[in-house]
């Protein structure tokens, strides 16, 4: 069985790729990850936002610092020389990823505050020998400030400097809370992304009924939810966007990676599982997918991706969005 695809011109050896969470942000893990067969992985974002409030954060427990909230020109220069003590050590820690295994590549995450900063960070993280870049663009589309389109120019224009700046692929990670994920997916293409991952799945307040305070905890998917992907997918590849579709949410076994490419995506990205499962986790998908192929004589995994559009005449299945009597009638 040849299990190898290609996405965004890197070459991997099977469709497995872990996606950016703890796991990934932990050299031990990402050494048992590529043991049990992970193809490549994105490790941890890096975020800007969480890198100001940790320099912050410091400086505030720091008593003898306190004389730099006179100046603020000295605090500036002091939170600007912490913010790249924190970099360096992120860029270290994407050279120690990048030697655990040369033939697993290692894709780096950033999510930047300010459109700005993105094209610094990204041009440092190629040069720590990054393979490519997932841009982990989310903008919280409840803003009284901004309307839709404008909040899609922000995506596009971050895009585009990121482009100028490095020569390694990128991609975009996006969330699924878009009003039209045709327009903006076609305008991201047209400005030269090379892959998409369909979705981030973003932290989900709960509360506390006893506190009736927001709690924050983990929460992570369910293997029902790898359904939201497929559909978008389906939608886009059906289309033959000129852009490699990753999917992630929801893949937490080998049927939910076959679905996946059976819809079109180049491979998958994985996280929940593998907090739920173990990282051995992997191995069991891939073992799966193997059999699977073997099942239906297939070889490769082109003799199979995107075969399920050839046998839905229109996009109409996935297109729809009502429960309607005819599901009903085809069920009975
Ligand atoms: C604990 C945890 C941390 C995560 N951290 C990040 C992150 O730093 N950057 C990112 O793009 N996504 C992050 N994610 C989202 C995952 O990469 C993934 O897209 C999401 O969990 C959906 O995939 P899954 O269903 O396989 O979990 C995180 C998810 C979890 C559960």
């Amino acid at each position: 069985m040849d299990l190898s695809t290609t996405y965004m011109g890197l070459k991997l050896k099977n469709p497995v790729i872990i996606s950016s969470s703890r796991i990934s942000g932990d050299l031990e893990t990402i050494r048992q990850c590529v043991s049990y067969g992970a193809a490549a992985v994105v490790l941890k974002s890096i975020f800007e936002e969480q890198m100001s409030l940790r320099v912050e954060a410091k400086l505030k427990r720091s008593k003898e610092n306190e004389a730099y909230y006179w100046f603020s020109e000295a605090k500036e220069k002091v939170l600007s020389l912490s913010r790249e003590a924190i970099l360096e050590h992120y860029l270290r820690f994407v050279k120690a990823a990048k030697s655990i295994d040369t033939s697993v590549p290692i894709i780096s995450s950033i999510h930047c505050k300010s459109a700005d900063n993105w094209p610094k960070y990204a041009r440092q993280i190629e040069d720590a020998g990054a393979d490519a870049l997932e841009l982990n663009i989310s903008i919280f589309p409840f803003n009284n400030s901004m309307t839709s389109i404008e909040i899609e120019d922000l995506y596009v224009k971050i895009l585009k400097k990121v482009k100028q700046e490095v020569s390694i692929p990128v991609s975009i990670k996006l969330g699924p809370f878009f009003t039209n994920l045709c327009t903006i997916t076609n305008r991201l293409v047209d400005d030269g992304v090379d892959g998409l991952v369909l979705f981030n799945r973003y932290f989900r307040p709960d509360l506390d009924i006893d506190t009736l305070k927001v709690v924050s905890r983990e929460h992570f998917s369910s293997p029902e939810e790898m359904s939201l992907p497929l559909r978008w997918i389906a939608l886009l590849s059906g289309r033959k966007i000129p852009c490699d579709l990753v999917a992630s949410t929801g893949i937490h076994y080998d049927t939910a990676l076959i679905k996946q490419i059976l819809v079109g995506a180049r491979a998958v990205e994985i996280c929940s599982t593998l907090f739920q499962n173990g990282i051995p986790h992997i191995a069991k998908i891939l073992e799966g997918l193997e059999d699977w192929m073997m099942k239906h004589n297939f070889e490769k995994l082109d003799d199979f991706r995107g075969k399920s559009l050839d046998f839905q005449t229109t996009d109409a299945r996935f297109e729809r969005i009502q429960y309607m009597k005819r599901d009903f009638e085809e069920i009975f």
